[in-house]
């Protein structure tokens, strides 16, 4: 299908927990790391899918601060992947005009997989098809921790400190659609704040198995919803026509 969905809806900010790697991996008696590799050539697709599509912002949950829990050689595992992953997207995303950003706290990764993310942010600025943002060292409600240091009186000042604090321009968006994969129906501290009226849609399927048509087929049950903000199903209605 190449319905634009995103210029003739309001699905502006897709955000997706990619779980499911791990259990992809057992099942197939291979190792975890394996799974998070599968994984990492998923997120090719889906970013592909969504620049087709017309999804403007793209938030992917690649490691969460509680993943720091994990064993040390899977954590290792992890940000060897990340770090090459920026590295070889970089002249891809510059290509197709997607723009790549890193979302979380940075003080405790790797000084080679910061030079890695600046160099990638940096290279791919530009990019005005769709803005990728990779979530690292993410916690939600760490970053509401650290925004209320600020003393934001209003939302706006509330959204525009979480951004700050998670190293994004300007003001955190909203997200429009909430994707998870890998069978649980759980938030796991991802955007909190931004998801307040996000529409859910979750997959039994592991994410490496995640394909474009399961985006394609996530915004099309996101267009079938009636998003109603606190408002009755008729005084919707009446707005939309
Ligand atoms: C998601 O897959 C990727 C990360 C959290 C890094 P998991 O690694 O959580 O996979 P499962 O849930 O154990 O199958
Ligand atoms: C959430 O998945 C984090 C990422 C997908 C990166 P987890 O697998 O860590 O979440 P829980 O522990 O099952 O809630
Ligand atoms: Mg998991």
């Amino acid at each position: 299908m190449s319905r634009n969905f995103a210029t003739q809806s309001t699905c502006h900010h897709v955000a997706i927990v990619m779980d499911g790697n791990g259990r992809w991996a057992d099942e197939r008696g291979l190792p975890r790391l394996e799974g998070h590799r599968a994984g990492a050539v998923a997120v090719r697709r889906a970013t592909e899918a969504a620049a087709r599509l017309g999804v403007p912002l793209l938030t992917l949950y690649a490691f969460s601060s509680d993943n720091w829990r994990r064993p040390e050689d899977e954590v290792r595992g992890l940000f060897a992947l990340f770090t090459v992953y920026l590295r070889e997207e970089r002249e891809r995303a510059l290509r197709e005009g997607v723009r790549v950003s890193v979302i979380g706290r940075r003080d405790r990764l790797a000084p080679r997989l910061v030079r890695e993310i600046e160099r990638t942010e940096e290279t791919t600025r530009g990019g005005t098809r769709l803005h990728l943002r990779i979530a690292i060292d993410y916690s939600a409600r760490d970053l509401l921790v650290a925004a209320a240091s600020d003393v934001p009186r209003s939302r706006d000042e509330m959204s525009r400190a979480i951004a700050r604090a998670m190293h994004a321009e300007a003001s955190t968006e909203d997200v429009d659609l909430f994707i998870r994969t890998g069978r649980e129906r759980r938030l796991s501290d991802f955007l909190l704040w931004e998801c307040a009226y996000a529409e859910l849609v979750f997959y039994d399927r592991m994410w490496p198995d995640f394909s474009a048509e399961d985006l394609e087929e996530a915004l099309r049950a996101f267009e079938r919803r009636q998003r109603r903000f606190g408002k009755t199903p008729a005084q919707t209605a009446e707005v939309a026509r």
